[in-house]
């Protein structure tokens, strides 16, 4: 048996691996028949190359000096096997050899996806008094992505190689140095065409100039330019430059915006008019619906509302395994918060941060610094909760120049996956889970703007304090929310007299009660979450075989309120029908409290094996002294296999719901 690299998207020399290290027949294994056609594609692409980047399957190891780094890369190529192996994750359409960027998740997936997302929902509605939940449709009034911005701005730079036009995100083209060959065009001699197509090519240090000419000459032989002749040859030293294709060295297009949303066409017309889009987040639904849960859920400012749901972007580049696909789902919370005006106006001062940490529960006088550090800390203590330490996540600050325009401050929470970049220290710099961005008042203004309906609160305690305030205060607050909306509104297009007449409007109403709620937007993907819980749990450790060796245990070491299956319950023999019948009664006994996997195939080794490599936390193993067979004090008594440890404990039937309940809930 051979272990095959499967290179999952389209980019073999830079893309990122997987392998298919199942012990399978390459003729006849999907995940090889996959990575054959994207050498076949990229060989064809690259015939006239010199030299010919692959011409076959080669087993992985001959191929893992091309990554960038080979532990890392060797352990996400077993963690990736591990999820086909086991059905947590499948590439979608695999029979038709693959969809880039869509992932299926196998019957161990979708468990680990529904208890990921359960905890979160738990974590944030059923364990709360101030969140809501909402469950909108995936399709929307197309205006929704005007008013968001994402129609006009929600978009990668992208390039395309002149030569094979394969397309990569500009941004992700690593900088290259070396000498670049510059052409004016080429001729033919014998048929009398011509190009004045200028073009060059990039050749790393130590190449010949024959390889940049053999490029070039395939450009203009593109153009109809069969006998080339190649005119005006020039050279430059140039450095760190990403004007060229990393994989072929010729010359990118220039960067261009590409819009991530995917359309389609809502009713029997597919015309302009009839263009919608699949949603590329499912915080917009949030917004539009405000005004509504607002006014049926009884909740007051500051309060929030939830959504977990399908997003699609049509990214340039998927990659990383499920990191970033084009199909994924997103758990975000907008969390509705007076603006400090109004708090001030209330309580007569605005909290602010003291230090780094949780502040602690929500008091009433917290501005939306204080309602962000304390949704960031929220949510670094939910991931610690199901298992993530903190020393595996990272809180990134984003800097001035990387914040959305309306963006007050946004905190990613990265998690440090094995394909992460290092720092200089070499340590792992993480990839992003979730953002928790303060957001102020852009995405309910700009659904005002655009609907032409109220997105305003009334806050009674506002009204009531207002009164109350001494002029001076009055007029330092109504002009300081003056003053935000007004930039507001200019900043978003609004002629200065018209933004000026709207500000005072809003700035009057704000002492009546009225506010536009400002927001904090914590928001996660599962698909990411899950791929790191993946990692995160992944272990090799030495246990002993069926005959007392020693091998290499691979052990999935999910904390156990996700794992997606929480114990196994295995009668010692098969063949024995009162062994069976009692593991059955086992079974029946834990099956309405969590999920249990019932197995009487195999030696009982075997079958703690696969459980390790499952997550499972427990095993339960009904043997003769259940039966009572060696006397009547073990007589209704199992035995209880920690996954992790592997220690073993005796203990009464009876104790076990409660006993498991207490580690999984
Ligand atoms: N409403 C804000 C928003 O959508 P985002 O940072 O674009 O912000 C939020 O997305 C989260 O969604 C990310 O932190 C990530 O976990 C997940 N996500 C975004 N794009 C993704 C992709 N292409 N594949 C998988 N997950 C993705």
């Amino acid at each position: 048996m051979v272990k095959f690299l499967a290179l999952f998207d389209h980019e073999p020399r830079v893309g990122r691996v997987a392998g298919c290290a199942v012990n399978c027949v390459p003729n006849s294994c999907p995940f090889v028949k996959f990575v054959s056609s994207q050498l076949a594609t990229f060989n064809s692409q690259h015939a006239t190359t010199s030299p010919p980047f692959l011409t076959s399957l080669l087993p992985f190891r001959t191929l893992l000096p091309l990554m960038a780094d080979a532990k890392t890369t060797e352990l996400m190529e077993k963690i990736v096997s591990l999820c086909k192996r086991r059905g947590f994750i499948f590439q979608s359409s695999e029979i038709y050899g693959g969809l880039n960027g869509f992932w299926d998740y196998g019957p161990l997936g979708a468990e680990l996806k529904r208890n990921i997302k359960e905890a979160w929902w738990r974590s944030m509605t059923l364990l709360r008094d101030d969140v809501v939940g909402l469950e909108a449709t995936i399709i929307m009034h197309p205006k929704i992505w005007e008013a968001s911005g994402h129609t006009s701005t929600f978009s990668d730079l992208m390039v395309d190689c002149l030569l094979t036009k394969k397309r990569f995100r500009a941004d992700q083209v690593e900088p290259q140095s070396g000498i670049a060959y510059f052409y004016t065009g080429a001729t033919d001699g014998a048929s009398g065409k011509e190009s004045k197509d200028s073009f060059s090519v990039l050749l790393p240090p130590g190449k010949p100039p024959e390889s940049a000419r053999k490029v070039a000459k395939q450009f203009y032989q593109q153009r109809g330019v069969e006998n080339t002749t190649l005119i005006g040859e020039r050279t430059e030293q140039v450095k760190d430059t990403i004007r060229y294709n990393p994989e072929n060295g010729s010359l990118l297009t220039e960067p261009r915006p590409f819009n991530l949303m995917l359309k389609t066409y809502v009713g029997p017309v597919e015309s302009e008019d009839n263009k919608s889009y699949l949603r590329p987040e499912t915080a917009q639904a949030i917004f539009a619906q405000f005004k509504n849960v607002l006014e049926v859920s009884r909740q007051k400012v500051p309060f929030g509302i939830c959504q977990i749901g399908k997003a699609f972007r049509n990214e340039i580049n998927p990659r990383n395994f499920t990191f970033r696909s084009r199909e994924f789902e997103q758990m975000e919370l907008e969390f509705f918060i007076r603006p400090d005006e109004a708090v001030e106006a209330i309580y007569g001062n605005v909290a602010t941060p003291s230090g780094p940490g949780h502040p602690g529960e929500p008091q009433p006088n917290w501005g939306w610094q204080m309602w962000h550090q304390y949704w960031v800390e929220e949510r670094f203590r939910f991931y610690e909760n199901i298992g993530l330490p903190r020393t595996s996540l990272v809180e990134y600050w984003q800097k001035s120049d990387e914040l959305a325009h309306y963006a007050r401050a946004t905190v990613d929470i990265l998690y440090k996956f094995p394909f992460s970049k290092r720092d200089e220290k070499g340590e792992l710099m993480g990839e992003e889970l979730e953002g928790v961005a303060a957001r102020s008042d852009f995405d309910l203004s700009q659904h005002q703007r655009f609907s032409g309906k109220q997105m305003t609160a009334f806050d009674e305690e506002l009204k009531a304090a207002w009164p109350k305030l001494d002029d001076a205060k009055k007029t330092a607050l109504s002009q300081r929310y003056f003053e935000s909306r007004k930039k507001y509104l200019v900043k978003v297009g609004e002629p200065e007299a018209k933004a000026e007449k709207q500000a005072k409007e809003e700035s009057d109403a704000l002492t009546k009660g009225y506010y536009i709620p400002h927001v904090i937007e914590p928001s996660a993907g599962v698909d990411r979450l899950a791929l790191a819980l993946i990692c995160n749990a992944y272990g090799e450790d030495q246990a002993p075989d069926e005959k007392g060796k020693m091998e290499t245990r691979v052990v999935m070491k999910f904390h156990p309120r996700i794992a997606p299956v929480k114990v196994a319950v295995f009668p010692l023999l098969k063949n024995k029908p009162e062994l069976v019948k009692k593991a059955k009664e086992v079974r029946d006994l834990l099956r309405p409290h969590m999920s249990v996997f019932y197995d009487e195939a195999g030696a009982i080794g075997r079958r703690y094996r696969r459980q390790d490599e499952a997550g499972t936390p427990f095993g339960v193993t009904i043997d003769f002294d259940t039966l009572g067979e060696k006397g009547p004090e073990l007589q209704e008594t199992v035995t209880l296999r920690e996954r992790d440890s592997m220690k073993q404990e005796r203990l009464k039937i009876a104790d076990l719901p409660q006993r498991l309940l207490a580690t999984i809930r």
